[in-house]
């Protein structure tokens, strides 16, 4: 191969930028030529495709967001799209790609490779934490770790106001961010898509906690957890105990800002690592990680198999919270 594509698509997540860089610069450091596709599959359908040289990648690792823009493209999920899509990728003599993203975009990766035999080797990008084969994705420690310091501020207020909060942490269908922000912050629940606490043990666990003497507690919950959004959650705990939640949703301030150290090795390690499998001849695969070891992992197998929230973070963050 002698020219690569990357691309970041689906959701933003801090620490793209030090991926982006990593492909760039360990890709000409290999004698390759490294094209930037812009706004993800949008970029590859409507042929927004432009060189990057080592410069462009100044000042970029401690940026959050993506340079390279992304977007959630309709059209890429048509057969006809992707091959608009392929047909403009061979035309700029792109050999191969590296696609920073999450489940959505891996699927999008794997049917180039299927449908028109464009390698891609995929590095996992979201704040979600939510994919299979990789224990961390770029942008999770961030995102963990800005929620963190919203909810050590709210619990100053409500320490102060003997309040009960509830917290909606961001995760449409996973658990990740509340179970480690929820056991990091002290919570005393923390409900997750898994549906693994119910109203009822929550008020229990608050009466409890009122009963020895604690004056005020913080909830997190997932956006997408079983009982419904915050405010739902505050209506059905009124109406079952008569106790008020003041509600914070932090939204999208957790897919922003300078990413951590621990993002920004990971990106650069997991970019570096990427080009290094598509010079091997090595495709259709995502860079994860097992504890510190970078692995490799079928992109079939990731986005085909659930990567299950850690529930022991939860039953101990429940357990510490007395
Ligand atoms: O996948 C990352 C994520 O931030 C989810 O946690 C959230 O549900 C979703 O993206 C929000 O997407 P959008 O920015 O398109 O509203």
């Amino acid at each position: 191969i002698s020219k690569i594509g990357v691309y970041t698509s689906g959701g933003d997540a801090p620490g793209m930028n030090a991926a982006i860089r990593a492909v760039v610069r360990v890709g000409i450091a290999q004698k390759l030529e490294v094209f930037g596709i812009h706004s993800g599959y949008i970029g590859m359908v409507d042929n927004i495709i432009q060189p990057l040289q080592l410069r462009d990648m100044a000042n970029v690792i401690q940026r959050g967001g993506t340079i390279l823009k992304t977007a959630r493209s309709t059209e890429f999920m048509k057969p006809e799209g992707r091959a608009k899509a392929a047909a403009n990728l061979k035309a700029a003599g792109i050999d191969a790609l590296v696609c920073i993203g999450g489940d959505g975009s891996f699927r999008g990766a794997h049917a180039l490779w299927e449908e028109h035999q464009i390698p891609v080797v995929g590095v996992p990008g979201t704040i979600d934490n939510d994919i299979y084969g990789s224990d961390k994705t770029i942008g999770f420690d961030t995102a963990v770790n800005t929620a963190l310091e919203a909810i050590d501020r709210i619990r100053d207020t409500a320490a102060s106001h003997d309040r009960l909060f509830i917290v909606e942490v961001m995760g449409r269908n996973s658990g990740f961010i509340a179970s480690h922000v929820g056991l990091a912050g002290g919570a005393e629940e923390i409900f997750t898509p898994d549906g693994l606490t119910t109203v009822e043990k929550a008020i229990d666990h608050i009466k409890e906690g009122i009963a020895r003497g604690k004056t005020s507690s913080i909830l997190i919950t997932a956006e997408g957890q079983k009982p419904g959004r915050a405010y739902d959650l505050a209506d059905s705990i009124r109406k079952k105990s008569g106790m008020d939640a003041k509600v914070s949703i932090l939204g999208h301030q957790q897919r922003g800002g300078s990413p951590t150290a621990a993002d920004r090795i990971l990106a650069s390690r997991m970019g570096a690592a990427a080009v290094d499998s598509l010079l091997k001849g090595q495709c259709d695969i995502m860079i994860g990680t097992e504890g510190e070891r970078l692995v490799t992992v079928p992109l079939d197998l990731v986005t085909k198999t659930e990567k299950k929230t850690q529930i022991d973070l939860i039953s101990l963050a429940n357990l510490l919270a007395t």
